[in-house]
């Protein structure tokens, strides 16, 4: 099931929570900052352990992987990195698509059923939502099929713009 909810993807009462993280995975603003603040250090340490033992170099744009959710209600944190609009000539919409197909079966590898995104790539990172909404839902449905055990999908988006963007999409994808 796969629905829209208007609101902070932290308050959210699911196993997992995805970050619109960047590379380094060492927080920054947007939800990246927003999910630190809520998870506490605990995050930030669990990203400094996932650098030095899995991704020396950075997490690279379309990959996903899940730490402690630290005092967030979530158990996990599944972060991703978005493309960066400017970067592609198509903005980078086939690494959009993987970002949340691997967000997804990170999702279903720790055994968590329930799962937040935010509006990946919508920020900072440049996309306009009313083109990334499209992505987004597409890439979940498909992917879905693969992850049985992943039971419910939720778009969080705390402005309009995102919000209005999305329920376009889900209801136009219906
Ligand atoms: N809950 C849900 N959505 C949120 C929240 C929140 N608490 N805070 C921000 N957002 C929304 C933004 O309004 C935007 O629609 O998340 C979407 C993604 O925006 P960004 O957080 O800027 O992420 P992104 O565009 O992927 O850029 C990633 O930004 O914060 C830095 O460290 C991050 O370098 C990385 C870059």
């Amino acid at each position: 099931m796969i629905d829209v909810v208007r609101g902070d993807i932290t308050q959210q009462d699911v196993d997992a929570i995805v970050n619109a993280a960047n590379s380094s995975l060492m927080g920054g603003g947007g939800v990246d900052g927003a999910i630190h603040a809520a998870a506490g250090p605990a995050l930030l340490q669990a990203c400094k352990d996932v650098r030095r033992r899995l991704y020396p170099d950075g997490l690279p744009t379309g990959a996903a992987i899940a730490t402690t959710g630290g005092d967030l209600p979530a158990r996990f944190v599944i972060h991703t990195v978005g493309p960066k609009y400017w970067e592609y000539a198509d903005g980078g919409r086939e690494l959009l698509a993987a970002a949340h197909r691997n967000s997804l079966a990170e999702t279903q590898r720790v055994g968590a059923s329930s799962v937040a995104f935010p509006a990946i790539s919508c920020g900072v990172y440049g996309w306009n939502p009313r083109e990334a909404a499209p992505i987004a839902i597409e890439a979940v449905r498909t992917a879905l099929a693969d992850f049985p055990d992943v039971q419910r999908v939720s778009f969080v988006l705390i402005n309009d713009d995102a919000f209005d963007a999305f329920t376009r999409a889900i209801e136009s994808a219906d």
